[in-house]
């Protein structure tokens, strides 16, 4: 198979990449990467022998459709990400994530008039909004779109996107919305990452607001194990949510960092909290285990932070020289 990873050096895509060249002698992948400051030619270095590596932008109509071309199939992850930064500049997340994603389809949709070149869209849980706290209710196939900030509402954008040219020109294409990922090769601007490596710089760990919302963590290699599944097995046209029950307040991942580095429970500062927060995400993932047969393997949360945290302390020349901007971005918005 020729595989095109779009977002291949960022934190999920760079762990997909990795993973297949592991497990998938089969599998010729190029990875089609920006390198915006969340991609990282370092996070490829590993497999760099083995890869691909093209350095351009999924909104080059020219050079998209010339890769697409050479391609068996597409896995797409490259988005803008930050949750914060969508909310202080929307610009890019409108232009990558949804004229990125209208350009892959394209030319899918073009190259793949003869033989179908498959598609897989990855996106996110925070499509359908958030969920009150305690309450039981998760997210399932069928929940109502609803994305409350400008990222999200982006992501549900492309989704759309691909369902129409699903439904309209038969485009070979899946769709998956996960819930929040953790393991290595994460920015350190995101919330699991950011607190451990404060602590390893001796900051202090900041949390937005009480920390009660609640997130449905899942370890990356269990979210890519799911990808490759629904890619390979998935039925064309379908949406499949993926989480591995792990539903925890912020508060408490911030607290099990804090015991699992050695420091008292409340060494940490509260700061201003996120606009527009959403209180819960919550993944009913019934569907793909049922259906594919898919099943988390990290499910001692525990052990993935624990393994996490020890990638971070062994890894300190691949986050350290951006540590410090960083934090200096977050220090003039938490004021
Ligand atoms: P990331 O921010 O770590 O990486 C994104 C990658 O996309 C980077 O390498 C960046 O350089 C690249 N990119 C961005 N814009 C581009 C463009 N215009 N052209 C080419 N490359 C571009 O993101 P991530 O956390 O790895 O997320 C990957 C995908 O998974 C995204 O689509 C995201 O919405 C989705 N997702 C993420 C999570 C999560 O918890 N991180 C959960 C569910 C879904
Ligand atoms: O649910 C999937 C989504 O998970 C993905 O689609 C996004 O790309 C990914 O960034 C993530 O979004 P979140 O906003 O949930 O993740 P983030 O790591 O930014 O924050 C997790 C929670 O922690 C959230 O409730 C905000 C809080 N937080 C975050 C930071 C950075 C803090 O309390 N302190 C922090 O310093």
């Amino acid at each position: 198979m020729r595989l095109l990873v779009t977002g291949g050096a960022g934190f999920i895509g760079a762990n997909f990449v990795h993973a297949t060249v592991r497990d998938r002698a089969d599998v010729a992948v190029t990875v089609l990467d920006s390198l915006t400051y969340a991609g990282s030619r370092e996070s490829l270095t590993p497999v760099e022998a083995d890869i691909r590596l093209v350095e351009g932008d999924i909104t080059d109509a020219g050079l998209v459709g010339k890769l697409v071309a050479e391609s068996d199939a597409v896995v797409h992850f490259a988005a803008e990400t930050h949750v914060d930064n969508a909310l202080a500049d929307p610009e890019p997340f409108v232009r990558s994530n949804v004229l990125g994603t209208f350009t892959i389809l394209e030319a899918v949709r073009q190259h793949g008039a003869g033989t179908p070149i498959r598609l897989h869209h990855v996106s996110t849980d925070e499509v359908y909004g958030d969920l009150p706290l305690d309450d039981p209710a998760r997210f399932t196939e069928s929940s109502p779109y609803n994305p409350s900030s400008p990222y999200s509402s982006t992501k549900a954008a492309a989704d759309m996107l691909v369902r129409a040219w699903v439904r309209s020109y038969r485009v070979a294409a899946t769709i998956s919305n996960c819930s929040n990922n953790y393991g290595p090769y994460q920015h350190v601007e995101k919330f699991i990452p950011r607190q451990i490596t404060n602590i390893l710089t001796g900051r202090r760990p900041k949390l937005y607001g009480t920390g009660a919302n609640v997130r449905d963590w899942i370890h990356v290699d269990d979210h890519n194990a799911a990808v490759w599944r629904i890619l390979t097995d998935g039925a064309h046209g379908r949406t499949y949510l993926i989480g591995a029950d792990g539903e925890r307040d912020n508060l408490s991942v911030l607290r099990a960092i804090l015991r699992l580095m050695g420091c008292g429970p409340d060494e940490f500062d509260h700061v201003t909290d996120r606009a527009g927060h959403d209180l819960r995400y919550a993944i009913d993932p019934t569907p793909l285990r049922d259906e594919l047969g898919w099943r988390p393997r990290h499910t001692d949360f525990d052990a993935g932070l624990r393994a996490t945290i020890d990638w971070y302390r062994t890894h300190e020349a691949w986050w350290r020289p951006i540590k410090d901007a960083v934090e200096a971005t977050y220090a003039e918005r938490e004021q």
